[in-house]
C-alpha cells in the first residue's frame, strides 16, 4: 500500500513537471512572439471576423482577406472546408508580418454535418455518456472540416418556452444542466487541444441569457445574486471547471450593466473566483449593441469591453478602431491589451496552430469522416433516446407492424424541418423524413397513406419571418378546407393516424420568441378534425420548446415528442413508433398548460401561502382561473413498459457533516417489455437561512430491466449534496431536517427523512 502510495506521487511529480515544463514553453514562446509586436498587432488578435456564412446581425465584417494581411485579425468564423480554411490560413501565415495563424470558429451546436437532436432534446435523454459521444463525433466532423473552435455548449439555463434559444439548451435545472455542460466540454476538447480531432470549446452565453425578461430575445434580465449562484450559474462553472478553453459573454444586462461590460460578471466572478484561464469572447456585434443599451459611443463602449475582461471582439470591431487610442489616452492599460493578446495566443498554441497552422486541413479526413456511416447509425440511436412519450392511452403505442397507417401533417415528409435550429452546416436533402423512416422500419405488412392536411401555418406575416433561412414553411396549392378534408377521407381508411405536428425548425432558435406556444391554429383544426374520425390517434409533435397541449392531451390517444431529432430523426421515429427502440427520455423543462402560467419550473420556492389540491383556495397562491400544476413536469416521460417504485430506505437517520447516507429504491419492471429508467434523487432542505426550493435533483441513475426484473438502486448523500449559497454569497451547509425523494419524475417518488447534525 505504502509503495503504490509513493509511486502515485511520484507519477503526480512527473506529470506536474512535464505539465510546467510545457506551460514554460508556451510562456516563453509567447513572450518572444509578443515582444516583435506591434501595440496594433496586439489589438489585430483581438478581432474575430465573419465574411458571412453564419450571419446573427446587422453587420457583416468587409475586407477580411485585406484585414488579415494587415495583421487586423485574430480568427474567423462562419466558413468551413479544409479547402477555404486553408485559403484563408495561408493569407495569414504566409502574407502578414509576423506570420501568426487564425482560429477557425463556426456554431457547431448539435452536431456538425451530422445533425444530432436539438440540445434540448438531447438532454432529455439524460445521458451524459451519450451526450458526450454526441459531442465526440461533433468535434471529429468539424476538425476534419478544418474548424478549430466551436462556439459550444449553450449551458443557459432557461425556464421561460416563449424564448426560443430554449432549444439550444439543456433545460431547467442547474444539477443537470451542469452535468451536461462537462461532458460536452469533454467531449469536443478531449484531453489534449493539440490533436487533430479536438476543438476548443466556447461555453456560452454568459450569464443568464435564458432568463430573459418575457422571454423576448435579447431582453434584460434582473436577478437576485442568490438566484444567480444557485440556479444558473452552476453549468457555466462546471464547465469552466472542466477545463473550457473559451466563453461567450451574453446580450443581456446583468445588474443593469451588459454582460459585455461587466467587470463583476468578467473579472471578478469568471477569473478571480472561479479561475478562468481561457479566452473571452464577445457574442455577435454586443460591443456595440452597448450604445444601444445607453453606455456610451463606440469608443467608450470599446473601452468598458476591455476593461471589464473581453479578451476577443466578434464583428463589431470597435475594439479594432478604438483600443490604440483608448491606450494612448490611458483608459485602458497596455497590459489589458497584452493580456487578451496573450490569452488568444495561448489558444492557438494550446490548438497546436503554431506547430502547423493547416493541421485541421486535411481532405483526406474530410472525406471519409464527415456524415461516415457509423455517426449515422450513432445519430439514429441518439435520436431514439432523446424522444419523450407524454402520452399512451391503452398502448396505442408502439404500432402494430401490420394493417393501415394514416400518416398525417405538415412535418410527416418535410426534409426541410427535421434538422432544427442550428444546424448551420447539416444538409436537410439528406436528412430522413419520418414518412422516409416508417418506410425503411414497418415492414411490407404496413399500409402507409399519406395526406399533409395543414400547412405549419397559414398566416402569412408569421409565414414571412419563420422562412428567413430557407422555406420551412411551405403554403399548398390546396386551401386548408381541400387539405383538411383529404386528411380526414384518408384517416377514414387507416387503422391508426399519426399525426405529425409542431413547429418549423426556425419557429425555435435565436430571436425566434413566441407569445403563442400551442399549435398553429392551421394545425390545431386539422386536429379537431381527425379526432372526430374517432380513429386512434397518435400526435408525433415536432418542437423546439415546451409547448401547451392542454387540448391535445385530453383528446388525442398518445403522444411522443421527438423534438428536432436531426439528419436520421425519421428512422429513429420510426424505431419508437414500431417499438424497435422502448422510448425512455424525461422532460428536463417543465410544459406549461398555458402560457399565463410561464414562468414555471418544478425547483421553485414555496410561498407563505402555499396551495394544496384540496384546500380552500382563497387567500392561497394560486389562480382563478387555471391550476398551478403543469401539463408534464420536469423528469417526466412514458415508456411502453410501467417501473414500479418500493422500499425507500436510507441507510442512516441523521448524516454527520463527515459521513455519508445510502438512499435506496427498489425498481420493478411491472410491465411485458425491457425498459430503460431514469430513477431520479431530488433532496428538500426543510428548513434554511434562505427560502429553499421546495425540491432539487441531486442525483439520477439509469438502469434497463427485462419483464419482471428488480433492481435495488442506491445513491449516496453527503453534505456536498446540501451545500447552497447563503444571503452573504458563502456556500454553506445547515444542519437540519432533510426530505429524500426518489422516483420516475419529480412528482411521483418515495419519500423519506433524514437530519444533518
Ligand atoms: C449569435 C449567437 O447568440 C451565438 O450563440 C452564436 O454563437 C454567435 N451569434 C455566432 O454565430
Amino acid at each position: 500500500m505504502k509503495k503504490l502510495n509513493k509511486s502515485i506521487f511520484v507519477f503526480f511529480i512527473i506529470c506536474s513537471f512535464t505539465a510546467n515544463a510545457q506551460s514554460n514553453k508556451m510562456n516563453d514562446f509567447i513572450n518572444n512572439l509578443m515582444k516583435k509586436m506591434t501595440m496594433e498587432e496586439k489589438i489585430g488578435q483581438l478581432n474575430l471576423v465573419t465574411p458571412g456564412g453564419t450571419v446573427t446581425g446587422a453587420v457583416v465584417s468587409k475586407d477580411v482577406d485585406d484585414k488579415i494581411r494587415k495583421g487586423q485579425v485574430g480568427g474567423l468564423f462562419g466558413i468551413t472546408g479544409p479547402d477555404k480554411i486553408r485559403r484563408a490560413q495561408e493569407i495569414a501565415v504566409n502574407n502578414s508580418r509576423l506570420h501568426i495563424p487564425l482560429l477557425f470558429g463556426l456554431d457547431v451546436i448539435h452536431g456538425h454535418r451530422t445533425i444530432f437532436p436539438i440540445p434540448l432534446g438531447l438532454s432529455s435523454s439524460w445521458d451524459t455518456a451519450m451526450i458526450k459521444k454526441s459531442a465526440r463525433i461533433a468535434a471529429n466532423e468539424a476538425t476534419a472540416d478544418a474548424l478549430n473552435w466551436v462556439y459550444s455548449p449553450m449551458v443557459d439555463i432557461a425556464r421561460d418556452p416563449r424564448w426560443g434559444r430554449i432549444a439550444e439548451g439543456s433545460g431547467e435545472d442547474p444539477f443537470l444542466g451542469s452535468q451536461i455542460a462537462k461532458v460536452m466540454v469533454e467531449g469536443y476538447q478531449g484531453n489534449d487541444l493539440s490533436k487533430d480531432t479536438t476543438v476548443m470549446a466556447c461555453v456560452k452565453h454568459f450569464a443568464l441569457y435564458g432568463a430573459a425578461e418575457a422571454g423576448r430575445d435579447y431582453n434584460s434580465v434582473d436577478m437576485s445574486k442568490v438566484k444567480m449562484y444557485n440556479e444558473y450559474l452552476p453549468p457555466y462553472k462546471a464547465a469552466v471547471d472542466a477545463g473550457a478553453g473559451s466563453i461567450m459573454t451574453s446580450f443581456n444586462t446583468i445588474d443593469g450593466i451588459p454582460a459585455t461590460a461587466n467587470k463583476w460578471l468578467l473579472t471578478d466572478l469568471l477569473r478571480k473566483q472561479w479561475g478562468f484561464k481561457g479566452l473571452v469572447v464577445t457574442d455577435y456585434t454586443s460591443i456595440s449593441e452597448m450604445v444601444n443599451h445607453g453606455m456610451g459611443d463606440d469608443k467608450k463602449v470599446a473601452e468598458l469591453a476591455l476593461n471589464a475582461g473581453v479578451d476577443m471582439d466578434m464583428v463589431s470591431e470597435d475594439i479594432l478602431k478604438y483600443a490604440a487610442q483608448l491606450v494612448k489616452e490611458g483608459k485602458v492599460s497596455a497590459k489589458t491589451i497584452d493580456d487578451a493578446c496573450r490569452r488568444i495566443l495561448e489558444a492557438k498554441y494550446k490548438l497546436g496552430l503554431f506547430d502547423d497552422p493547416y493541421r485541421y486541413c486535411n481532405d483526406q479526413r474530410a472525406k471519409t469522416e464527415l456524415m461516415s456511416q457509423v455517426n449515422l447509425e450513432e445519430a439514429r440511436k441518439i435520436a431514439a433516446r432523446s424522444f419523450v412519450l407524454l402520452k399512451n392511452d391503452n398502448h396505442v403505442l408502439p404500432l402494430k407492424k401490420s394493417g393501415t397507417v394514416a400518416l398525417i401533417g405538415p412535418l410527416a415528409d418535410s426534409k426541410r424541418n427535421m434538422l432544427g435550429t442550428w444546424s448551420v452546416s447539416g444538409d436537410p436533402e439528406k436528412s430522413i423524413t419520418i414518412m422516409q423512416g416508417i418506410k425503411n422500419v414497418a415492414g411490407n405488412d404496413v399500409n402507409i397513406l399519406y395526406a399533409k392536411g395543414a400547412n405549419i401555418s397559414d398566416d402569412t406575416e408569421f409565414i414571412k419571418r419563420v422562412n428567413v433561412f430557407g422555406e420551412e414553411i411551405t403554403v399548398d396549392k390546396k386551401s386548408p378546407e381541400e387539405m383538411i378534408n383529404e386528411a380526414v377521407e384518408t384517416a377514414n381508411k387507416a387503422d391508426v393516424v399519426v399525426a405529425v405536428l409542431g413547429e418549423a425548425a426556425d419557429m425555435t432558435g435565436e430571436s425566434s420568441s413566441m407569445t403563442h406556444i400551442g399549435l398553429q391554429e392551421s394545425q390545431e383544426n386539422l386536429l379537431k378534425a381527425l379526432v372526430k374520425t374517432g380513429k386512434p390517434i397518435v400526435l408525433v409533435l415536432m418542437n423546439g420548446r415546451p409547448m401547451t397541449l392542454t387540448w391535445e392531451d385530453a383528446h388525442v390517444n398518445g403522444i411522443l415528442d421527438v423534438w428536432f431529432g436531426g439528419t436520421e430523426a425519421g428512422n429513429a421515429v420510426a424505431d419508437v413508433l414500431f417499438g424497435n427502440y422502448n422510448p425512455s427520455g424525461k422532460l428536463t423543462v417543465t410544459f406549461p398548460r398555458n402560457v399565463g402560467q410561464i414562468p414555471i419550473y418544478y425547483n421553485h420556492l414555496n410561498t407563505g401561502r402555499p396551495f394544496h389540491p384540496g384546500d380552500s383556495p382563497k387567500f392561497k397562491s394560486d389562480y382563478l382561473d387555471a391550476s398551478n400544476d403543469p401539463l408534464y413536469s420536469f423528469g417526466y416521460g412514458l415508456s411502453y413498459t410501467t417501473f414500479s417504485y418500493s422500499n425507500i430506505s436510507l441507510g442512516n437517520k441523521t448524516l454527520h457533516p463527515n459521513g455519508k447516507i445510502t438512499a435506496s429504491v427498489t425498481v420493478t419492471n411491472a410491465g411485458t417489455v425491457a425498459g430503460k429508467e431514469t430513477v431520479q434523487l431530488y433532496i428538500r432542505d426543510m428548513v434554511g437561512s434562505i427560502a429553499r426550493p421546495v425540491k432539487e435533483l441531486k442525483g439520477f441513475q439509469q438502469i434497463t430491466l427485462a419483464p419482471g426484473e428488480s433492481k435495488k438502486v442506491s445513491f449516496t448523500i453527503s453534505v456536498s449534496d446540501l451545500k447552497f449559497y447563503n444571503s452573504d454569497l458563502k456556500y454553506v451547509y445547515e444542519p437540519g431536517n432533510f426530505k429524500v425523494f426518489i422516483g420516475t419524475n419529480n412528482r411521483d417518488v418515495k419519500e423519506a427523512d433524514f437530519k444533518l447534525e
